[in-house]
Order: C-alpha cells, then sequence, then structure tokens
C-alpha cells in the first residue's frame, strides 16, 4: 500500500514509518532530510505541498493517511492575552487544522480515484481525559482530531473510506528509566495499572494494524493505548 505518514522524524511515528516496513511509505518532517519530505505545518498551505509533493513520490496514488505529527506545548493563562492566543492558535493549527487539510485532500483523492482509503489520526488520552492547566489547547486540538475522524467515518464508509484514531496515553519514545524520572519518578506510574508508560512501538503497532489490517465494520473506532490509566 501506498502510505503518507506526518512527523516520522522521532518518536511515534519513526516507529510507525518502521512498522509500515514492505509498504511504500512517504515519511515528512518539519524541515526533511533521511528522505522525509519538508512541510511546517504551522504555516498555511504547507499541508497542500505536503500532498501534493507525496502524491508525486508514490506515483500518484495514495491509499492510506495517518496523521502524527503534533506538538505539545505549554500555554499558561498567566501570559499575555495575546501570547496565550498565539499559543492556543499554534497548536490548533498544527495538531488540527493541518491534519484537517490532509483528511481533505485524502478524502477528495479517494473519492476521485474511488478506491476508497484509509485515514489514521494520533490523537491522544487528553482528548477524553483533559490535559494539564498549561495544555487546554493540546486536549482540544486531540478532542478535534477525534469528533473529526467519527465525521469522516460517517461521511464516506460507503464510499470505502475508512477512518480511526489512536489515542495514547504517556509513550516512552527514548530511555525508560530517563523518561519515568522526568515525570517525577515512580508516583507518575501509580496511575498507570499496567505499571509502565506504552512503547512507540505499542503505539505504531496499533496505527499499522488500523492503516492496514482492521475490519471495514471498525471504521469510526478510536482504539486507547493507554495502559487503562484513562478507561471509557
Ligand atoms: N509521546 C506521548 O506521550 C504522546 C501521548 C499522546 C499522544 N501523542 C501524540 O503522538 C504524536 C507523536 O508524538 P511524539 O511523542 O512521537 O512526538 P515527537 O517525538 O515530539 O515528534 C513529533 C513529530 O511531529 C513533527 N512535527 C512537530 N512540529 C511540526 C511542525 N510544525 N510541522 C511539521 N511537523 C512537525 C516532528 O518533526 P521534527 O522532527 O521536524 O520537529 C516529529 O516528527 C503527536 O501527535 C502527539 O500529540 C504522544
Amino acid at each position: 500500500m501506498n502510505i503518507l505518514v506526518t512527523g516520522t522524524s522521532r518518536g511515534i511515528g519513526r516507529a510507525i514509518f518502521e512498522a509500515l516496513e514492505g509498504h511504500e511509505v512517504a515519511g515528512h518532517s518539519t524541515r526533511g532530510g533521511h528522505s522525509e519530505i519538508a512541510a511546517d505545518l504551522s504555516a498555511q498551505g504547507s499541508a497542500q505541498a505536503l500532498w501534493a509533493q507525496a502524491l508525486e513520490r508514490l506515483g500518484g496514488r495514495i491509499d492510506v493517511l495517518v496523521n502524527n505529527a503534533g506538538i505539545f506545548e505549554a500555554s499558561p493563562i498567566d501570559l499575555a492575552a495575546g501570547e496565550w492566543a498565539a499559543r492556543w492558535e499554534r497548536t490548533m493549527r498544527v495538531n488540527l487544522t493541518a491534519s484537517a487539510e490532509l483528511c481533505r485532500l485524502a478524502v477528495l483523492h479517494f473519492l476521485e480515484r474511488e478506491h476508497g482509503g484509509r485515514i489514521v489520526n494520533v490523537s491522544s488520552r487528553a482528548a477524553y481525559r483533559g490535559d494539564s492547566p498549561d495544555h487546554w489547547h493540546y486536549a482540544a486540538s486531540k478532542a478535534g482530531m477525534v469528533a473529526m475522524t467519527k465525521s469522516i467515518a460517517r461521511a464516506y464508509a460507503g464510499d470505502g473510506i475508512l477512518a480511526f484514531a489512536v489515542c495514547p496515553g504517556f509513550t516512552v519514545t527514548g530511555m525508560v528509566d530517563d523518561y519515568i524520572a522526568s515525570r517525577g519518578g515512580g508516583a507518575f506510574l501509580a496511575d498507570i495499572p499496567l505499571g509502565r508508560p506504552a512503547s512507540a512501538q505499542e503505539v505504531a503497532e496499533t496505527v499499522r494494524w488500523l492503516a492496514v489490517d482492521a475490519p471495514a465494520s471498525a471504521t469510526g473506532a478510536v482504539i486507547d493505548v493507554n495502559g487503562a490509566s484513562f478507561v471509557r
């Protein structure tokens, strides 16, 4: 299958890229390199340019879009109003609007080519649970991704277009011990019944399954990968 995955330079996106070995995958990052397509998704028009380059690289056909690129930047409420709003809008643009623009282009492509297709959006546990006092915008952007995914699933299932979302909890993208220490040590683990954060490979395998193998009837599903730290 021909697959566009955003944000493959590191972390979960890199693990998704590796999990999709055997498929034709166009990777992406802000500045490109390592054969990734460059596109800063905070910039207007960048999603369109990314889609066009990915189409060219993949021979004019894309079967699956994985929206993984995202930012987690603080916006404390005691910032000046303009700065708080600017941070809100930057997070919304990268996490939600750029993802939406890519979903739109994917749906139009799938409809035009009449071959159906799949979309997998990497959301977050924060979509359902909320996030820290400095990250209202992050939680809202991820909740928006879930609502968008469900809307696409309901609108286009009859056209063979399937849409899924994945909601990871804390996910280790580097050294586990360093990660746990950075979150305040063992107390942070007490909130995770599984006793550890998810690995990037676990999230990647969930994305791979949805992108390639999940049955059509599962369209609209949102899968949690959080060690039962938030069960809904
Ligand atoms: N890690 C977690 O605990 C966790 C939990 C729940 C959900 N998630 C979600 O999972 C996804 C991946 O998270 P991660 O932890 O793997 O993140 P990460 O290690 O910070 O990697 C983020 C990826 O997104 C790209 N990106 C960031 N800003 C961008 C921009 N302005 N334009 C284009 N690309 C940009 C980065 O590219 P560059 O290298 O070029 O910056 C990188 O490839 C995100 O959507 C995140 O919200 C993560």
